[in-house]
């Protein structure tokens, strides 16, 4: 049975039995615990935790989530059932069936026989096992269904007791297997062998919410949920190994495809009697293959962090185990569109999508390539430096160092690096590779804190951030009176400072906002009578504190005294500005170029803003003019702006867009402009109504580093002074070429083309000029030694390759007589030269790369070239008179 139809019967099963069904999310949710989604459930967990109400007839649902779990990347192809993408068909019930429910469901659809709609498996091959103490479901299994008591095995936390990893729903499980035979292993049930029996489907009773901890059984369980609720997983793949009768959920109908595409690219085979790294090498390239396409197909584009890293990893996987099965040139467009081919009927979006993804894998793979090419030529330099040092009987070892430089700057994964040397029969230093990784980390986090706080010790702060949290009054005022809890100078805690000191201060309340978000911290004043502190600048520390840097310009301040805390008011006009214009920017972005350009950084400070995003293409003109005129509409339309402080999940339900990675509290606040034109997660300060952002200018767009691009734009008056700017030095050029604005183009490109053609006749006629002088030249030889012997020194500008018509020009008119030629020009302060004999002269011993040789002495030059005509340039052109000379004297030799 195909896989397709496997996923066709399970709907159809779980529909006939009133659940509504629900099409797969994306496999990026906005969820900041979780890098892919990686069950069936997940995009329900509202539902379960009872923070929404599931909106379905009958409390049910049932869904084919497309998943990716990555922790076990290393297993790929080594076990017979781990892909990195796979497909989890589920039913779902919010507090309507339960244990037993759930349980009859599943074993219809699974032993009903395909006549009658199920998958005809046979019920004498399947075992369950159950959590420890859950009779309950024990007893449904036997009583009920007729599983005999031998077949139901318990299991502990680590295998039935589930949880997506993180804080959410969780509960106790059963798990239904299928027994492969003996052939695959032990007998004695799944608690024996998890491979000969293999899981199916899990059920999860989902009754309770875990808190933080880690691992599967490690963690507290915070109470029951409001409700009793089913959330299963079925593995289409698995399910699809079997029914196929495979021997692995590599070699099922969506897969098998690809490995018989990379034997043909690569020319090696695949199945039993092949090398077993060689099957485990065609098993990643299918698996990794449907991964990268599926995950370019939502959006991710390879990078060096985060989901993008993984993809990235992903296809170079690919790259490298085509390679390694010997493949030469590239392969990823042939494996692409297999995949492609085999998954669109079940994903019909891939079609539209065919061109984007290949152009996304076809750009990794050649930028790996290259990378591959010129870090294998550092590591076989390393290898025969190694080779020619180390004796005979010692180990051939490669520095940790060598192997780091390889995977810091050629993007080489250390396993590659392991794998070429083994091949080369050397070991890697291992310990000094994890020494350089190690102290690379720590320098980057150092880095980091430094660049954050200005320096790594946070300790100094530790009692303030636990007991005096600063609030923030910045949304509603712009002034507010605020006590001194604390001050801090070179370091270290003081309880005053004086004037001309540079100090840090913290208030138990301040109106100043500190950066984050992209949003620059506000200047501004801390006044008290006399008493003047400039603030410029303020860094927030454990998301809590803010830490006002200032100097103290008049007077001075005593710890427990109260100030005025004043934001300047026309620099957070303007910082504000650019940070509501950076939203406008960022929905109009999304309008034009689709949801998979996902926001990836920004920067507001008054009057400029950037946003960078990820994306793997340079936008066109036209985009990014669309993407001004959306932005400007927005500005024009006046819409106002609304904050909401909200839960995450309530937000999310609203479609605010969230940063990724960005580690959101459990109350966050939502901006939101023109209602569903711009709704984001934002701790910022914004403008009342998108009219005060005043007009901004796109500056334009660029690429900063692979898969991300950057749009700049000036915001408020800056764009004005912009726009002014640009209009005067338009009007300034029209003036001086005495045509309308609009003409200017026409004009100049005519103006270019003109001066092109002008360009190109001086230069004939300089060559004209040159030839004509060719006749006079020869009329100033001389006789040497029975040769006729040009020298001629010619004017500034010459250029080498005049030399070398003129050269060839007089070689030519003379050749009757055994003539040698010497022309020498000047360029800044060389002296370019060249020589040429004629055959005759040639005949009588005469080499012009002799000649060079000897000039070259006297002008302190070099050169060379054939003996009918060689070239060179000295650095002494005082001494090129004195060169021929000398050159003269040689030819008396011959
Ligand atoms: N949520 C359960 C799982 O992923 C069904 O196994």
């Amino acid at each position: 049975m195909k896989t397709h139809e496997i996923r066709e019967r399970f709907t159809q099963h779980f529909v006939s039995r009133g659940h509504e069904a629900v099409p797969s999310a994306s496999l990026i949710l906005d969820d900041p615990n979780l890098l892919f989604v990686n069950a069936g459930m997940v995009p329900f967990k509202p539902y379960f935790l009872g923070q929404q109400n599931p909106p379905f007839p009958n409390g049910t649902a049932t869904s084919i989530q497309k998943c990716v779990r990555t922790l076990d990347i290393e297993e790929v192809g080594i076990t017979t059932r781990h892909n990195t993408f796979f497909q989890m068909a589920g039913n779902f019930s919010f507090g309507q069936y339960f244990k037993e429910g759930a349980i009859t469901h599943a074993w219809e659809l699974l032993t009903n026989s395909v006549a009658d709609g199920g998958l005809g498996l046979d019920p004498q091959r399947l075992w369950v096992t159950v959590y420890l103490d859950d009779d309950e479901a024990a007893d449904i299994w036997h009583e009920k269904i007729g599983v005999p008591r031998e077949r139901i095995q318990r299991l502990g936390m680590e295998d039935n007791y589930w949880s997506m990893g993180v804080p959410g729903p969780c509960g106790p499980c059963s798990e239904i297997y299928y027994d492969r035979g003996p052939e695959y292993g032990a007998d004695g049930g799944p608690i024996a062998d998890d491979n000969r029996y293999m899981e199916i489907w899990n059920l999860v009773f989902m009754q309770n919410e875990r808190g933080e901890g880690t691992g599967k059984g490690n963690f507290e369980i915070l109470g029951p949920l409001p409700k009793k609720n089913i959330d299963t997983g079925m593995g289409v793949e698995r399910v699809a190994c079997l029914l196929q009768g495979v021997d692995n959920v590599y070699e099922t109908d969506l897969l098998r495809p690809v490995i018989d595409t990379a034997q043909e690219l690569t020319g090696a085979r695949y199945g039993e009697g092949a090398p077993d790294e060689d099957n485990i090498r065609f098993r990643v390239i299918a698996d990794h293959s449907r991964t990268g396409m599926m995950l370019i197909l939502d959006g991710v584009t390879p990078s060096n962090e985060g989901r993008g890293y993984i993809l990235r990893r992903l296809l170079r996987r690919i790259i490298r185990s085509a390679k390694l099965l010997g493949a030469t040139g590239a392969t990823m467009e042939r494996f692409m569109n297999t995949i492609m081919d085999t998954m669109t009927p079940s994903y019909p979006e891939i079609a539209q999508n065919r061109e984007r993804i290949l152009r996304v894998a076809l750009n990794e793979e050649k930028a790996f390539l290259k990378t591959l090419e010129s870090g294998t030529r550092l590591f076989d330099e390393a290898v025969e430096e190694i080779k020619a040092h180390s004796r005979a009987k010692t180990a051939k070892v490669l520095s940790g160092e060598k192997a780091f430089e390889l995977h810091d700057t050629y993007g080489f994964p250390i396993d590659l690096t392991l794998e070429m040397a083994s091949e080369a029969g050397l070991e890697v230093d291992m310990e000094g590779f994890d020494a350089a990784m190690g102290e690379q980390r720590r320098r980057a986090k150092a880095d980091n804190q430094a660049k954050k706080h200005g320096h790594a010790d946070l300790s100094l702060y530790r009692e303030w951030v636990d007991e005096h949290p600063t609030v923030f009054t910045g949304y509603e005022e712009l002034r507010s009176d605020a006590r001194v809890i604390g001050l801090v100078r070179d370091g270290q805690k003081v309880s005053e400072v004086a004037e001309g000191e540079e100090v840090e201060v913290i208030l138990d309340q301040s109106p100043l906002y500190a950066e984050s978000g992209g949003q620059v911290a506000d200047r501004g004043r801390l006044v008290a009578g006399e008493t003047l502190l400039e603030v410029n600048d303020v860094q927030k520390i454990g998301k809590k504190l803010w830490v006002h840097k200032a100097t103290v310009t008049a007077g001075g301040v005593d710890l427990g005294h109260t100030v005025s805390a004043e934001v300047d008011q026309q620099w957070r006009h303007g910082a504000v500005q650019a940070h509501s214009a950076t939203h406008l920017i960022h929905a109009a972005l999304r309008q034009v170029l689709g949801p998979t350009a996902v926001q990836a950084g920004s920067l507001n400070r008054p009057g400029y803003l950037r946003f960078d995003f990820n994306y793997t293409e340079q936008l066109t003109p036209q985009q990014l003019q669309e993407i001004a005129a959306i932005t400007n509409q927005a500005v024009d339309a006046n819409f106002a702006v609304n904050t909401i402080e909200t839960s995450l999940d309530e937000a999310k339900a609203m479609g605010a867009m969230a940063l990724f990675g960005e580690n959101y509290g459990s109350q966050v606040r939502v901006v939101e402009m023109g209602g569903p034109f711009s709704i984001e997660l934002c701790g910022g300060t914004h403008v009342g109504s998108t009219a005060q952002i005043g007009p901004v200018s796109v500056l334009g767009e660029s690429s900063v580093g692979s898969g991300a691009r950057r749009i700049e734009a000036y915001s408020g008056l800056e764009a004005f002074r912009y726009f002014s700017k640009e209009t005067a030095l338009i009007e300034g050029v029209s003036r001086e070429l005495k045509v309308q604005t609009e003409d200017l183009p026409g004009r100049i490109a005519a103006m270019a083309e003109k001066l092109r053609a002008a360009e190109k006749e001086i230069e004939t006629l300089r060559k004209a000029q040159l030839m004509a002088k060719s006749a006079e030249f020869l009329g100033g030889a001389t006789q040497v030694n029975g040769f006729r012997v040009l020298t001629v020194r010619l004017p500034k500008g010459t250029s080498g390759g005049d030399l070398r018509t003129l050269a060839t020009d007089l070689r030519n008119r003379a050749k009757d007589e055994a003539t040698v030629i010497i022309l020498a020009a000047q360029a800044g302060d060389k002296l370019p030269f060249i020589v040429a004999a004629t055959d005759l002269a040639i005949a009588r011993g005469v080499k012009s790369g002799d000649i060079v040789k000897r000039y070259g002495e006297v002008v302190d030059g070099k050169g060379g070239g054939k003996p009918d005509m060689a070239q060179g340039s000295g650095s002494r052109p005082e001494a090129a008179e004195q060169g021929f000379e000398a050159l003269k004297t040689y030819l008396e030799t011959l």
